[in-house]
């Protein structure tokens, strides 16, 4: 029962809800959507998703808005990237149109569970897609499963909106240099667990991972992107091996609204010296500001919020980007797809 559920302490994480609507690519063709109460599934032994890895996915959130309305933020986005993975790792493209129906309907069905306006809560969205072929040797699936479920879900980071500390460690990559980072495939996930383990067990949120080729330069931060404030400008890595982030993207377009110039570039590690504000930001972790970063091979400390407290430019993008997502701000991009 959702009166049971209290909505302004929700961690990030799953809680079962009354429907996940699937559909089946077979015979070269996507079937009917269904509408499933099941929380498992049924699949072969010897399924691509369980030997091979195909496996992507997305992550989307929507908000129960100030007047009481569904928004879902940039679907469409998602639609396009999921599209982009598929292609990646050989599996069948989602139609963009089936994507975001099937994700709208998930969400209707799921109405109750959209926390209430205020409770800083959101409902996270997961579309998945897998191969379910039976496979033996190494080939990508042709009958593919596309799944929408749901969970209401509160801060990826704990304590929410407040600084963070992570941490760079050189003896683990997620991807490799032209591998599959730009994707979102359940793989790069499993190669981040031992690093993102790691890092807990030492006290910190997330590892900044360095580009895998040179170790050089910033990539991202453990399941989100990375930007930092330097001189005033958004500054944001450029990398072949990170996921290009919805929420980076449109903290840039916020950015530039702010009047600030935003540069998309290598960032290095030396340059951490120099910044004044540096945030974590994706789907799951909206932005959250980082208040240390510690290079765990050469021991050096950068502390980026002296006064402990999230910095200006990081507060303001976060209260602007909930402020269109939860219709208190006009959504002057056309990010927010309103369910009737
Ligand atoms: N990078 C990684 C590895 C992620 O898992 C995510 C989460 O989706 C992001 C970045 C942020 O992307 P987005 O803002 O589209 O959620
Ligand atoms: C998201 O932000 O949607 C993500 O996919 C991060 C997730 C792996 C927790």
């Amino acid at each position: 029962m959702t009166e049971e559920i209290d909505w302004s302490s929700l961690p990030f994480g799953y809680v079962p809800t009354d429907y996940n609507v699937r559909c089946t690519f077979k015979d070269g063709k996507w079937g009917e959507i269904e509408i499933s109460q099941s929380e498992t599934l049924n699949i072969h032994i010897a399924a691509t998703a369980l030997h091979y890895g195909q496996e992507i996915f997305e992550g989307v959130k929507a908000f129960r808005g100030k007047d009481g309305k569904i928004r879902i933020f940039r679907l469409e986005e998602n639609a396009r990237r999921i599209h982009s993975s598929a292609e990646g790792i050989m599996m069948e493209p989602v139609p963009e149109d089936l994507f975001c129906k099937m994700c709208k309907m998930a969400v209707k069905l799921n109405e109750r569970f959209v926390p209430p306006y205020g409770s800083g809560a959101s409902l996270y969205i997961r579309p998945l897609e897998i191969g379910m072929s039976a496979r033996v040797g190494v080939a990508p699936a042709s009958e593919y499963l596309f799944m929408v479920l749901v969970s209401p879900v509160g801060p990826y980071f704990k304590g929410g909106f407040r600084n963070t500390n992570i941490c760079i460690m050189r003896e683990y990559d997620r991807v490799a240099p032209k591998g599959t980072g730009r994707y979102k495939v359940g793989g790069n996930y499993a190669a981040s667990l031992r690093a993102g383990h790691r890092a807990h067990e030492l006290g910190y949120s997330a590892v900044l991972f360095l580009d895998p080729k040179e170790k050089k330069y910033l990539d991202e931060c453990g399941p989100a992107n990375f930007y930092a404030i330097k001189d005033g400008k958004y500054i944001t890595p450029a990398s072949e091996s990170i996921l290009p982030s919805i929420t980076n993207m449109s903290l840039q377009q916020l950015a530039k609204d702010m009047g600030m110039e935003v540069e998309c570039r290598h960032i290095t590690v030396d340059e951490l010296e120099h910044i004044s504000e540096a945030a974590a930001c994706g789907t799951a972790a909206v932005c959250s500001p980082i208040g240390e970063i510690d290079d765990l091979d050469t021991g050096r400390k950068y502390v980026i919020a002296k006064d402990g407290k999230p910095g200006p430019v990081t507060t303001a993008l976060y209260n602007k980007l909930n402020a269109i997502r939860l219709g208190e701000e006009p959504d002057t991009h056309g990010w927010n797809t309103i369910l009737d």
